[in-house]
């Protein structure tokens, strides 16, 4: 806000105009606002976590949920939405028949507002979410993966799904693709772009990189 916005702001809540300190009082009182929505609201429950590995709460639009569901066409089984924010990702996987639909997401106020969103599409009970930090989940039984997260941590997810992940499994990721997997196929463009990886071709590509021929 600039300091013209700001004083007239301030003359209209207060009925005058208004000096320095009131600019400054308006400007600090912006900050602390910003500060307790960063830590009170999108943020709780990442004390322990590493700052690197930080990713704040962005929700994927309605058309990236659509691109990510539309390249887990004809699959089935275990749905994994790693960072689940308000669960949409794990409530559609449900509705397209995904069983078990679960989401691990570390902020206690997404838990909740996710619970709320699964009742009020008449799902409550029938899709998880629990709180807990996705880098301690272990995902060996996990066919079908979604991903939004921070392109900072994403070189570090690949070698944690390479590890973990069973060989039929497939990872998609919205918005941003995971930095060293060639994708099988992806669908969407711009922001809601998404790319689906096929572990097993990734392991073999993998296999074919360390032995150090041509891919
Ligand atoms: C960009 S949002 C995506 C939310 C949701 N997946 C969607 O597509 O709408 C990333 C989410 O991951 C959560 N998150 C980040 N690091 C996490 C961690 N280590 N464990 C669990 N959740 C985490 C954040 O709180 C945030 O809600």
């Amino acid at each position: 806000m600039d300091p013209e916005d700001a004083e007239e702001l301030a003359a209209e809540l207060h009925g005058k105009t208004v000096d320095g300190w009131g600019l400054f009082q308006i400007a600090a009182g912006t900050g602390l606002t910003a500060y307790v929505v960063w830590a009170g609201i999108l943020m709780p429950g990442f004390r322990k976590v590493p700052l690197r590995l930080q990713v704040p709460y962005v929700p994927a639009s309605v058309k990236q949920v659509e691109n990510v569901m539309s390249l887990l066409k004809g699959r089935s089984g275990k749905l994994v939405d790693l960072g689940s924010g308000d669960g949409r990702i794990v409530l559609e996987g449900y509705k397209q028949g995904f069983r078990p639909a679960i989401g691990y997401e570390l902020n206690p106020w997404l838990i909740r507002l996710s619970s709320y969103h699964a009742w009020k599409a008449g799902c409550y009970g029938k899709v998880s979410y629990h709180r807990e930090d996705l880098w301690k989940v272990n995902l060996s039984d996990c066919k079908n993966v979604t991903v939004f997260l921070a392109p900072s941590v994403l070189l570090l997810l690949e070698r944690k799904l390479l590890m973990e992940l069973p060989e039929d499994a497939r990872v998609v990721a919205g918005r941003f693709p995971l930095p060293s997997w060639i994708p099988t196929t992806t669908d969407g463009e711009g922001v809601n772009q998404a790319w689906a990886y096929d572990i097993k071709t990734i392991r073999e590509t993998e296999q074919d990189k360390s032995e150090g021929s041509p891919v």
